[in-house]
C-alpha cells in the first residue's frame, strides 16, 4: 500500500488560473487532487460544482478525490463519477442511508469514502467500516480553507486505525483541514495515509517544494 500521500485542495487554488494550477499539480509529487464541493446548506459556504469539475477532468492527470459537503449527496454522486471522480467521499452527518450511498458510489465504479465532522465519534463507523474504501477525518469544521487544526484529530486517527484493524478493513485514513509543515509528519506517524492541504500548499512561494516537504 502506498503511504504518505498528499492531496492538495483546489479550494485554495487560483480560479482565474485553474488550468495552470492543475498543471502545476500534475508536475508535482501530489498524489491526489482534492475537490471540495460545498452547497451553502450542509456547510455555511458555497464553493463550486460541475463546471469546475469539468475543468479538473479535462486537465488533471492525478487521482481525483471529491469531498462532498452537501446535503442529499446521493442525488449527485453519479454525475461526479461521470465527470471523472475516482473517489467520492460523503459526510456521515449528511446521509440518512449511508450504506446505500456507499454502495451506489462503488456500483458506479468509484472508490467510496465516509467523512466525519470533528464532533462525530469514530464509533459511529462501526457498521460501515468494512464497506468503505476510505475514512476522511475532518480536522477543522468543514466550510473554509485556512482554519486552525483541531488537536483531538490525533486521538481519532488512532481510534480509526483500531477500528480498521479489528474489522479487517482495507480503508485508508485521510485527514483534512489545517494540515501544514508543522503537523504533517506527526499525522503520518499517527496513522494517516493521505493528508489534504489547501492553504499550506497554495499560499507558499513554491507549492511543488511544499508538497515534497509535507511528505518528509
Ligand atoms: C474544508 C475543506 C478542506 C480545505 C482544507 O472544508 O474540506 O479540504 O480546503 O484547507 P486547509 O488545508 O487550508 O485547511
Ligand atoms: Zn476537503
Amino acid at each position: 500500500m502506498k503511504t504518505k500521500m498528499i492531496a492538495p485542495s483546489l479550494l485554495s487554488a487560483d480560479f482565474g488560473n485553474l488550468e495552470r494550477d492543475i498543471e502545476m499539480l500534475n508536475q508535482s509529487q501530489a498524489d491526489w487532487i482534492h475537490v471540495d464541493v460545498m452547497d451553502g446548506r450542509f456547510v455555511p459556504n458555497i464553493s463550486f460544482g460541475f463546471p469546475v469539475m469539468k475543468t479538473v477532468q479535462k486537465f488533471s492527470k492525478k487521482f481525483v478525490d471529491v469531498h462532498l459537503m452537501i446535503v442529499e449527496p446521493e442525488k449527485y454522486v453519479e454525475e461526479f463519477i461521470a465527470q471523472g471522480a475516482d473517489l467520492v467521499s460523503v459526510h456521515y452527518e449528511a446521509c440518512i442511508h449511508l450504506n446505500r450511498v456507499i454502495n451506489l458510489i462503488q456500483e458506479k465504479g468509484a472508490k467510496a469514502g465516509v467523512v466525519l465532522n470533528p464532533s462525530t465519534p469514530v464509533l459511529m463507523l462501526e457498521d460501515i467500516i468494512a464497506d468503505v474504501d476510505l475514512v476522511l477525518l475532518m480536522s477543522v469544521n468543514p466550510g473554509f480553507g485556512g482554519q486552525k487544526f483541531i488537536e483531538n484529530t490525533y486521538k481519532k486517527i488512532a481510534e480509526t486505525k483500531d477500528l480498521i484493524l479489528s474489522n479487517n478493513s482495507t480503508a485508508l485514513i485521510e485527514v483534512d483541514g489545517g494540515v501544514n509543515l508543522e503537523n504533517a509528519a506527526r499525522l503520518f506517524e499517527a496513522g494517516a495515509d493521505v493528508l489534504v492541504a489547501g492553504n499550506a500548499v497554495f499560499s507558499t512561494e513554491n507549492p511543488q517544494k511544499t508538497i515534497e516537504l509535507l511528505k518528509l
